[in-house]
């Protein structure tokens, strides 16, 4: 049996009388690409926020590479080799992208940080020039962020959760905010890297075009539960997938696989 790399079990959280996490028992082995599907307000962000140690779980347990993380802080599971994005992209508006990527470099090293030739040490910058060129984005490097155009500022937003090379990466809606002309482009560039470098992924994403090209499996969430899991052809021919996931909410895209030809 391979390696599951994230565990969780009977994970609950709710918020007053909503319960936006209900026994949640997770498996993803190493390598796996996860898509994770649902409807707004179905438990998406919490389920991230909770594995990521943004939001402690009600009860439960959360096992990354086997040992549990449950009440350690974002950095510490950051420093372990997990990291994410954010909905809305988290980068110092007023500063350029490298420097951005050189924060976000040094947010993923030791408890202790080495700053022997200070934050833009040549070895940093070596490595944020080295994920710039491998995003594509080398020509906005030294522009302040605030002014790189929205797709590019994505890509830096994801960048800079790969640059301390994690285990694992959780994207929460990499694609939102995205045209239509750039969010294959983006998923392209995204998954090439963590292809290249063995990175296990779960990303959430309403777009089910996207999910359907680019993961191996889908979780597909409902009122803070999992209603189905398994590879994508299966989750999107379940009948409540369909009714409750795929019907509903806004701006949805049905899946290629479940349009009629008409
Ligand atoms: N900090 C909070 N305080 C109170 N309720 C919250 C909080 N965070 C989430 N919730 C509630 O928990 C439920 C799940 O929210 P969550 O953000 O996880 O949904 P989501 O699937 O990510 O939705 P979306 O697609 O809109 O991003 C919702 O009912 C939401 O209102
Ligand atoms: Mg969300």
């Amino acid at each position: 049996m391979s390696t599951a790399i994230l565990e969780t079990r009977g994970l609950n959280r709710s918020f007053g009388a909503v319960t936006a996490a209900r026994d949640l028992n997770v498996r993803i082995d190493t390598g796996e690409v996860v898509g994770v599907i649902g409807s707004n307000g179905a438990g998406k962000t919490t389920f991230i926020n909770m594995v990521t140690g943004y939001l402690p779980p009600s009860s439960g347990e959360i096992l990354f590479e086997g040992r549990s993380i449950v009440g350690q802080k974002p950095r510490q599971i950051i420093r372990s080799g997990m990291t994410r994005s954010f909905q809305v992209a988290q980068l110092f508006p007023e500063l350029t992208v490298l420097d951005n990527l050189l924060i976000a470099l040094v947010a993923a090293e030791g408890p202790r940080p080495s700053f022997f030739g200070g934050l833009r040490s040549r070895e940093r910058i070596r490595r944020a020039d080295e994920i710039l060129d491998e995003f594509g984005v080398v020509r906005y490097r030294d522009t302040v962020v605030r002014t790189v155009p929205q797709g590019a500022r994505k890509l830096v937003d994801i960048a800079m959760a790969l640059i301390g090379k994690p285990r694992m990466l959780l994207l929460d809606e990499p694609t939102s905010g995205v045209s239509v002309e750039e969010k294959f482009p983006l998923m392209d560039t995204v998954m090439a890297a963590v292809r290249q470098h063995g990175v296990t992924v779960l990303f959430v994403e309403h777009d089910m075009e996207i999910v359907e090209r680019y993961v191996s499996r889908v979780l597909a969430f409902y009122s803070g539960e999992i209603i189905s899991d398994g590879q994508p052809a299966a989750v999107f021919a379940d009948s409540r997938v369909q009714e409750l996931v795929i019907g509903h909410g806004h701006g949805h895209v049905t899946p290629a696989s479940q349009r009629s030809a008409a």
